[in-house]
């Protein structure tokens, strides 16, 4: 155990850890992707299906791949391995670490676009360019963003630099440093627009339409998308939580800490949807079904128009580039920590390496805004493609089969050894929920949603 621990490091307490991992799940899926999907999902009946999604399949697998990494004390591969072969099973359960391994790069190959769209708009903000912005002017400007390929490579470069940058210095470091009073800023950010958009802004309508039970706007592949989204908000089934795992201290609680990761994560998913909605309903042209753009064009509306809001705006996108950044950092750690770990590569070569290979298939979500729009991938533009495949389908997999493996396969021993902190009923409650709830649902829901999808 011992070498393996300072071959990575140990994070300095449970509360670093619990800064990490918040780190890497709160990001653009929170501000960004959920306000905009359960806006095409109808809202309310969806965030139900996603707060479930949360507690009963989320936490527990959660537990699980936190548990895992804990015990292997590696990268998500070598993790797998160790404890296939303690438990003495298959090597195909190592399949776990190299889908997680893969997803977290697909992944990151598409978050830097995005991230890189933040990066834009702070400079946007910062300029006065969106002073008294209509939301057409608003529209227009994101429009031309997407329309431009050269810009947009641009900033995801530069967001993809910052995220090499980082982590090839050292995970503990660079990001402890940084979650620490970042983190916080957010949520104080989000707070003071949330207080703006009840005040400007239609509060009670887009609570209404955040917590109304609208069935009707709600299908299958809705479903399948909160959990999904359940998965990917949580940085789940990509190895993030499993190498954070690795590197969590041998007597922290696992339960309480998972627990507070997901608690924060979620209040801030609706915390941006609670800040958002009441904006959008304010200006009859924008739509909250908008989809992607709702961030890139409501709240720039929204701060172009409030006093100070140029000031607040352009603090806020930064933020939300924060946010971004130490989730990136976590989507390129596992596999660098393989790298480094297998190939006896050095930390820096590891990000150039796969940095690069994120970067280029980056090209493609890129170009599937402009050059690439028409071109479809079994009826998906190749940014919709890749998002489909790794948060429906590379994500639920791998949760589907890091539940069997704790829940069925590992040896019990094991798995009570490494939880051995948690209350019985806390152990055996969250045994059952894996076992039973937690796979049964995510394989139902999978299966229902690619059946709808393609079906
Ligand atoms: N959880 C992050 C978000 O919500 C995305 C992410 C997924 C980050 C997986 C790391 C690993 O934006």
């Amino acid at each position: 155990m011992e070498d393996k621990k300072k071959m990575h490091g140990t994070w300095a307490s449970r509360w670093t850890f619990v800064l990490a991992a918040t780190g890497s799940a709160v990001g653009l899926g929170n501000i960004w992707k959920f306000p905009y999907i359960a806006g095409e999902n109808g809202g309310g009946a969806f965030v139900v299906v996603y707060l479930f999604c949360i507690l009963l399949i989320g936490l527990p697998i959660m537990v699980a791949e936190v548990m895992l990494g804990r015990r292997g004390r590696l990268s998500p591969i070598n993790s797998m391995r160790l404890i296939t072969t303690e438990s003495g099973l298959h090597g195909v359960w190592n399949g776990i670490g190299w889908l997680g391994v893969v997803a977290g790069l697909i992944i990151l190959s598409y978050y830097a676009v995005i991230a890189g769209w933040a990066l834009y708009y702070i400079l946007e903000m910062a300029s006065g360019s969106l002073h008294g912005a209509t939301a057409e002017q608003a529209s227009a400007l994101f429009s031309k963003l997407q329309a431009d390929p050269q810009r947009l490579i641009f900033y995801q470069s530069i967001f993809m630099l910052m995220t090499i940058a980082v982590v090839a210095g050292g995970v503990t470091r660079g990001l402890g440093v940084a979650v620490r009073t970042l983190m916080p800023m957010l949520f104080v950010l989000l707070v003071i627009v949330l207080v703006f958009s009840y005040r400007e802004g239609e509060f009670s309508r887009g609570l209404e339409f955040l917590f109304n039970f609208n069935t009707e706007a709600l299908s299958g592949e809705g479903v399948l998308e909160a959990m999904g989204h359940a998965f990917f908000t949580l940085s789940l089934g990509m190895g993030a939580i499993m190498a954070y795992g690795a590197y969590m201290p041998e007597h922290a609680r696992i339960g309480t800490t998972v627990l507070a990761v997901g608690a924060l994560d979620t209040l801030v998913a609706l915390m941006a949807g609670m800040a958002i909605f009441p904006i959008v309903f304010a200006n009859p042209v924008l739509e909250p079904g908008a989809g992607p753009g709702l961030l890139f064009i409501s709240l720039p509306v929204a701060f172009g128009n409030m006093p100070g809001g140029l000031l607040f705006g352009t603090i806020f996108f930064v933020l939300v580039s924060v946010a971004a950044w130490s989730s990136a950092i976590s989507l390129i750690e596992p596999a660098v920590a393989y790298l480094v770990e297998s190939h006896k590569l050095n930390r820096l070569t590891a990000n150039l390496l796969l940095g690069g290979i994120a970067w280029l298939t980056g090209l493609g979500t890129v170009f599937s805004f402009n050059i690439w729009a028409d071109y479809k991938l079994a009826g998906f533009t190749f940014f919709d493609f890749l998002d489909f495949l790794s948060s429906s389908v590379m994500l639920p997999v791998s949760g589907m089969l890091i539940a069997l493996v704790v829940g069925w396969y590992m040896k019990p021993g094991v798995v009570q050894e490494e939880l051995a902190d948690e209350t019985p009923t806390v152990f055996n409650c969250w045994k059952t929920v894996l076992k039973y709830i937690s796979l049964a649902s995510v394989a139902a829901i999978f299966v229902i949603g690619i059946y709808k999808t393609f079906g």
